[in-house]
């Protein structure tokens, strides 16, 4: 085993002769022995998952100084299987600091030492909380981004942070609700007694179980789950599963060395190439009550000779609970095919709006925000003009045409912010915006709007536009307030007669306050190739284009009257 924990130290941007490197980032390398891998000789789910959490163990604790423990793993989706013989690379680095958490990226590669290929494997996003001490709750240091890539990370973690602190309760709501709808469970001949994947084990918590800290080790938890999870999936289809992907897990409290581990696990519902496992691991020492330490999903697919994925048997769930969880299983697939759709989604491809529902909600607004983000730490802007300092930028690549318009204002953020974050306000200083309703308060900081304007060709229709508005409060004082805009479609708003219908990829606002007296604004608009091929669009960018200056004039009068 080799690893490295990197040469520099806390906060210090590491020089390794001209290269540049995170001073968090830690790298382990592994050659996949036969008592790392499984009986068709690949590498056990379990073991990859013990050392990407020892990876980013490390790397948490090199950023905080201090012992940390892991509070939560985001949604790992496998894309390849590992063989014996081959070399896996998992590489670890905070992305940012919060007050006592830490949001840690990592990455795994393979290589085939022969044929000198690489390949990734997966990506995971895991929070790790330095540990407690007598006075209480620590305060990090924070992290200052130094690379392009280091600022887009750094950003995205708030919006990540966000969406897993709500997860939960997100996940329970769409369930009940979801599940209401779906009606009874479907009856199958010939159909599995999911009894019959009930798997319950349990183990005994070592000191080789445990880490430096003597708790039990994140990572061998992971994969005493997965382990119980993979002899479920066996049962159901008397065959070897794969498993391709893994909804987050949650580490509700802590376990030591002594704990007995109890695991269970049982398929919860099976399609046609996939099904959902279940797990739940519990700890318990004597007497006391049993500790719910974490529950996760999993989803196992069987690879045919062709490594295509072959059909399932079906599953016959138990009454009440097993019911319970069947038709749960079909609504968090319905969430993460969603999700899976969003995220793919590549922002120059077709189709700009994606239809909004709430299954989709929490992606959907990920998505928005993240798109915007991604735009602002772009560094390659050119400026193409300059008027009352007002300042125009452009940038095309990769199929994109994107301008950024900035400017400083002498209004607080927070009430720049409260201005233009309600877009029926919009009206007051922008001439294109005709009107503008709420459709939809989708939650507390996302709304869903119909915005008209005028047409952009002599005689021709007005647009009109369904626009979702996530709108977000800086996390710390490096953050800004953002808005971001993105198209939408909603069956019950769909295009009428009276407009065209136009489309928003991806477009909003970013306020930074720079001095107590000083704000700056940007204002950024995208659009992917393929729309400004239709004439429309063209028209309506270099309409835009032209106007920016006078608008943004207008814009900076309309401040300086507040
Ligand atoms: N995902 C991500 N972060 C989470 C989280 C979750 N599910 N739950 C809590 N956090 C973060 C909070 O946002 C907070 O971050 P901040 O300080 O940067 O704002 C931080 O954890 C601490 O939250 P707090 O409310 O003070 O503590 P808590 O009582 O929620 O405890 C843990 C959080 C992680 C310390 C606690 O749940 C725990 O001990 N879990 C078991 C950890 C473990 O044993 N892991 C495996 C072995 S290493």
């Amino acid at each position: 085993m080799t690893s490295e924990e990197g040469d520099g130290g806390g906060g210090v941007a590491v020089e390794i002769g001209e290269a540049y490197r995170n001073p968090t980032e830690v790298k382990m390398s592994q050659i996949v022995l036969p008592c790392h891998s499984n009986h068709c000789g690949e590498l056990s789910a379990g073991q990859l998952l013990k050392w990407m959490d020892s990876t980013a163990c490390l790397s948490a604790e090199r950023h905080a100084g201090c012992s940390c423990v892991t509070a939560s793993v985001d949604d790992i989706h496998f894309e390849h299987t590992i063989g014996v013989g081959n070399v896996v690379t998992i590489i670890a680095k905070v992305n940012r600091a919060f007050t006592s958490s830490m949001e840690v990226g990592i990455m795994v590669t393979c290589e085939d030492l022969y044929t000198d290929t690489h390949w990734r494997v997966c990506q995971a996003f895991a929070t790790f909380v330095a540990r407690r001490t007598e006075t209480g709750k620590v305060q990090l240091k924070p992290l200052t981004p130094h690379t392009q890539m280091e600022q887009m990370e750094y950003s995205l973690a708030a919006e990540r942070r966000r969406m897993r602190l709500i997860h939960a309760e997100i996940i329970t709501d769409l369930l009940s609700s979801s599940t209401a709808q779906l009606g009874e469970c479907q009856e199958y001949q010939d159909a599995v007694p999911a009894e019959r994947t009930r798997v319950e084990s349990v183990e005994l918590v070592l000191p080789p179980h445990a880490n430096h800290q003597v708790s039990t080790f994140g990572g061998q938890i992971m994969a005493w789950m997965e382990n119980v999870a993979t002899i479920s999936a066996s049962r159901l289809c008397n065959a070897h599963p794969t498993l391709r992907s893994i909804d987050m897990f949650h580490f509700r409290g802590p376990s030591h060395i002594g704990d007995r581990l109890v695991l269970k696990s049982i398929v919860n519902n099976a399609f046609r190439h996939s099904m959902e496992v279940g797990v739940c691991a519990e700890a318990y020492q004597g007497d006391e009550p049993q500790r719910h330490i974490n529950s996760a999903f999993m989803t196992f697919e069987v690879l045919d000779a062709d490594r295509k994925p072959r059909t399932l048997p079906r599953i016959r769930p138990e009454p009440v609970d097993g019911k319970r969880r069947y038709q749960e299983a079909i609504a968090r697939k319905k969430i993460r095919l969603d999700r899976k759709y969003i995220i793919s989604c590549k922002q120059t491809e077709a189709p700009l709006s994606v239809p909004w529902d709430p299954s989709n909600q929490m992606y959907l607004s990920y998505n928005n925000v993240s798109a915007l983000k991604l735009m602002d730490t772009v560094n390659n802007w050119v400026l193409t003009s300059e008027k009352n300092n007002v300042r125009l930028y452009t940038l095309e690549e990769n199929q994109m045409l994107c301008f950024k318009v900035e400017m400083n204002v002498s209004v607080s953020a927070q009430q720049t912010f409260h201005l233009l974050s309600d877009l029926r306000r919009r009206k007051e200083w922008d001439r294109h915006y005709q009107a503008c309703e709420v459709i939809m308060q989708a939650d507390e900081d996302d709304t869903i709007y119909r915005v008209k304007t005028p047409s952009v060709r002599k005689g021709g229709k007005g647009q009109d536009f369904i626009l979702l508005a996530s709108c977000r409060k800086p996390c710390d004082v490096r953050d800004p307030y953002l808005i971001a805009l993105r198209s939408v479609t909603l069956p019950t708003h769909p295009p009428t007669a009276d407009y065209d219908r136009g489309e928003v990829l991806c477009a909003g606002f970013t306020i930074l306050e720079e001095s107590v007296a000083v704000t700056k604004v940007l204002q950024l608009f995208f659009f992917s190739s393929h729309l400004l091929q239709s004439g429309h669009t063209r028209s309506s960018s270099l309409h835009l284009y032209g106007h920016c200056g006078t608008l943004l004039v207008v814009f900076q009068r309309f401040f300086c009257l507040q």
